[in-house]
């Protein structure tokens, strides 16, 4: 098969894991007889330094036009402390998924046999986790009407949600928990928000439509606190944007380093892959930053976009191979230990793929 996937580096190490990734689609795509056509496109802060906006159009029209569009991280600190600076990398992303239409955000939470030990939580607890968070993508609070008045000294920052983009998003989840253990957990915080109350209603309605699901109603502040608990309680949990922002960084140092945890955005146009950790600043151009999440998004993107799960596999069963043998960069060892470098682990990915 013949693809076209659109190649977002970004900011920060997002060009260095992008590398690596690229090295390994490669290297399945030779061995199983498939051609890839990357088309580079800029994002992020180096999209803003090069032509002033975070997501230009002619980036936009290239993942419009490919098969699928794989991400590095973005953000860039000169930005951060800046409260006033008038564009922000940030924007890109979130222009990107609202102009994409990728209302579903699919991020899951496993453990790996082999790194059990550095969880931050005890292995009886984390033991056998397996979640997938769906979180709503492009509507509630990050998208809704935000201002300053009374000059400046009060600012405000609306949630709303329809109840269209809550079944789209629902239905994902029914679906998935339908492949699933068919468990579903709808987090909200519905003793106190309306739209949560509307997110309830709604899920409420469509579970007749899947009679098979057993689904669970569980307030955010609950999830919070038994996610660190009993993770492997867990199956699939749908929620709202900024709850899943929040709970899927908590969910992702179960698996013992956030450098591990691959996602996929998915709605109405091209899919989006992309590691969940950030542009890690400091360790840019160092060589050192974790490849193995933006690998496994490399993944999901043969198996979910693409239909090929046989390619995906091998990617994994790599990886796992890696993490066996202690082919891992710094974050995955102990002081004192050898660590190898991103381009290293790569090079040993493709080497024994
Ligand atoms: C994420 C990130 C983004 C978000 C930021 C960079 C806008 O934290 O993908 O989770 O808040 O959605
Ligand atoms: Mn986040």
């Amino acid at each position: 098969m013949k693809f076209n996937i659109a190649l977002l580096a970004g900011d920060g190490i997002g060009p260095e894991v992008i590398n690596e990734a690229v090295k390994v689609s490669d290297a399945i795509a030779k061995k199983f007889n498939h051609e890839i056509t990357w088309t580079p496109a800029l994002t992020g802060a180096c999209a803003i330094d090069a032509v002033g906006v975070p997501y230009p159009d002619e980036t936009h029209e290239i993942c419009m036009a490919a098969d699928a569009v794989l991400f590095g991280a973005i953000g860039h600190p000169k930005y951060d402390n800046d409260p006033s600076a008038p564009v922000r990398p940030e924007q890109g992303l979130l222009l990107m998924r609202k102009k994409l239409g990728l209302f579903a955000n699919v991020r899951p939470t496993f453990t790996f046999p082999s790194l059990i030990d550095n969880s931050p939580l005890k292995r009886e607890r984390i033991e056998g986790t397996d979640l997938v968070f769906l979180r709503e993508l492009t509507g509630g609070i990050y998208f809704g009407e935000k201002g300053r008045r009374d000059d400046g000294e009060t600012a405000f920052d609306n949630c709303v949600y329809t109840r269209v983009e809550v079944q789209r998003l629902a239905k994902k989840g029914f679906e998935l928990a339908m492949t699933r253990s068919k468990k579903l957990c709808c987090v909200d915080k519905a003793n106190v928000l309306e739209t949560s109350r509307l997110w309830r209603e709604t899920v409420q309605a469509m579970e007749k439509d899947y009679p098979e699901v057993e689904v669970s109603y569980e307030f955010v502040d609950a999830v919070a606190m038994r996610l660190v608990q009993w993770p492997n309680s867990y199956d699939v949990l749908i929620t709202e944007n900024l709850f899943g922002d929040i709970l899927t960084d908590e969910a992702s140092v179960i698996s013992g380093s956030m450098g591990l945890m691959p996602s996929a955005s998915v709605g109405e146009h091209t899919s989006l892959y992309e590691p969940i950790h950030g542009s890690y600043p400091q360790a840019t151009g160092l060589n050192i930053a974790n490849p193995l999440a933006t690998v496994l998004s490399a993944a999901m993107m043969f198996e979910d976009a693409f239909g090929l799960k046989e390619e995906a596999e091998a990617i994994r069963t790599v990886v796992n191979q890696s993490l066996e043998q202690g082919i891992v960069t710094e974050d995955l060892v102990a002081k004192g230990v050898k660590a190898y470098s991103t381009s290293e682990v790569g090079d040993w990915l493709v080497a024994n793929l």
